[in-house]
């Protein structure tokens, strides 16, 4: 399999308001220059969107959403649709995020109308999976993503496939400190590639997989070493620019 250019993503969450966020794009565009050899995208809060991409154009640092509604347009009241974050100037959208899953009630269902609203409309899409620590426990993990990602993906067009990222993300792992050993974290990544590839075939050697869940600058070379890790979903290590910064450095040396 070829090895690609990790993709680090920032998911910044709820935190940041306009200012903030244009403070953090100023000092990590004075970085970017550096930071060659690995496809880095902020995914931000709604409200910072425009100024982001207006800040990050013309770099190489994609702007993203964190969720996007699985309409175009019509009477949603409160949702935002794929076609409102691309004139924002976004170019990706977190999709089915475990927080979402667990407290806003996203479901499979939705989240495979998403993605296919955000292939349609040039956006694209982070496709999160994970289980519980229960599940892992119950040592289920494996069954519970590949039945997550077939939902999610199969059934679309096999060319689409290079333009889909899935992020797999073990709850147990989010913003806990635990980090999953780099040998969980790449079995399971092999589950999603090997799911992938039973409805898309070779194709699934295009799909970029990250792995999420507490990957800070002091783990990611490791994880990256594995064979199917093509990057990184980052939480909490990517709200302070020097620190995201040292990360997307160090990805782009381990690749
Ligand atoms: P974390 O979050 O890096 O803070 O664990 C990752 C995520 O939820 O995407």
């Amino acid at each position: 399999m070829v090895k690609r250019r990790p993709f680090i993503a920032g998911n910044w969450k709820m935190n940041k308001v306009t200012g903030e966020a244009l403070a953090f794009a100023r000092e990590f565009k004075a970085l970017a220059p550096e930071l060659q050899g690995a496809d880095i995208a902020i995914c931000a809060p709604f409200t910072c969107l425009a100024a982001l991409a207006e800040i990050f154009r013309d770099t190489p640092v994609a702007v993203g959403a964190q969720n996007m509604f699985y309409e175009r347009s019509g009477a949603y009241t409160g949702e935002i649709s794929p076609d409102m974050i691309v004139d924002a100037g976004c170019s990706a959208v977190i999709i089915g995020h475990s927080e979402r899953r667990e407290i806003l009630g996203e479901t499979d269902e939705t989240v495979r109308r998403k993605t296919r609203l955000a292939l349609e409309t040039g956006l694209r899409p982070i496709v999160c999976v994970g289980e519980t620590l229960a599940v892992r426990e119950a040592g289920r993990a494996a069954p519970h993503v590949r039945a997550q990602v077939e939902k999610a993906l199969a059934g679309l067009d096999p060319a689409a496939m290079s333009r889909v990222t899935v992020a797999y993300e073990p709850i147990w792992a989010i913003g806990t400190g635990r980090v999953a050993t780099a040998a969980d974290a790449q079995e399971i990544c092999a589950v999603v590639r090997g799911t992938i590839a039973g409805f898309a075939g070779a194709a699934a050697g295009e799909t970029y997989i990250l792995y999420g869940g507490s990957v800070k600058a002091d783990n990611i070379a490791e994880l990256l070493g594995t064979g199917d890790i093509d990057g990184a979903l980052v939480g909490g290590a990517s709200l302070k620019a020097a620190e995201f910064a040292e990360l997307i450095r160090r990805a782009a040396g381990a690749a």
